[in-house]
């Protein structure tokens, strides 16, 4: 297979079955070159890391709702952000969701950094979501790897090694498949696969964009990957 042809396939996989998401934006103004709102993809992906699309959605609406930009967030109350975050669990995020968004304020003038590096050194921001921001909101060719995308390249490359010892691997794989153009739409759509057609338990090999090139379904394996150590 020709592996420089792989992300202008799933690529343009995403231009037609990308997922809503109201951080997202929309097939027509991305063809227009918009990007999100950076202050609305930290506040997804701080959302998204221990719960699923389909609760954050309507917490992440009552969110932006309530408070639409990183300073109305910065000015609220502890209490009132704490309330409206009751029930997503974790609460830890929330708090450095508050101490983050005063940062933002006081030091970068209430505009998210579009540099990988600074955005790192904000409270609550890891190299998930640094690379996350850096890629959706500043389409900066950085590497988002979260169990989809683990899953997706496991198969792709027919790798064996369980996780969590396959990390290093599979994070080469995807460094090295992110394209320069696009690593923002290409890194959301690495997860859309993983979340719809390359599903744990029985993927959809006959619709996806990467069956020709996928190692696992050549071989027959991708059922039985990614391999996890046992506990
Ligand atoms: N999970 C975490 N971030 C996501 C995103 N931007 N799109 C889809 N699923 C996600």
């Amino acid at each position: 297979a020709n592996h420089d042809a792989l992300p202008d396939l799933l690529l343009d996989w995403y231009d037609v079955h990308a997922r809503e998401m109201p951080w997202r934006v929309g097939p027509e103004a991305r063809k227009m070159g918009v990007r999100p709102d950076p202050y609305r993809v930290w506040m997804s992906e701080i959302m998204l890391q221990q719960t699923t699309v389909a609760t954050v959605r309507d917490y992440f609406l009552r969110f932006v709702t309530l408070w639409p930009t990183v300073g109305d967030l910065a000015a609220a109350e502890d209490a009132d952000v704490m309330g409206e975050w009751a029930g997503l669990g974790y609460y830890a995020r929330a708090r450095n969701l508050l101490k983050c968004a005063r940062v933002v304020v006081t030091e970068h003038g209430g505009a998210f950094p579009a540099d990988h590096a600074e955005l790192l050194k904000l409270p609550g921001i890891g190299p998930y979501t640094a690379a996350a921001v850096s890629s959706i909101a500043f389409d900066l060719p950085y590497t988002v790897l979260d169990g989809n995308v683990e899953r997706v390249m496991a198969r792709l490359y027919d790798i064996h090694t369980p996780l969590p010892a396959a990390k290093p691997a599979l994070m080469d794989k995807a460094e090295a498949l992110t394209p320069p153009a696009r690593p923002g739409d290409y890194a959301q759509a690495v997860m859309d696969l993983g979340a719809t057609i390359c599903s744990p338990k029985s993927p959809a090999c006959g619709i996806c964009p990467w069956r020709d090139p996928c190692a696992a379904r050549v071989a027959g394996t991708q059922n039985g990957l990614p391999k996890k150590t046992p506990k």
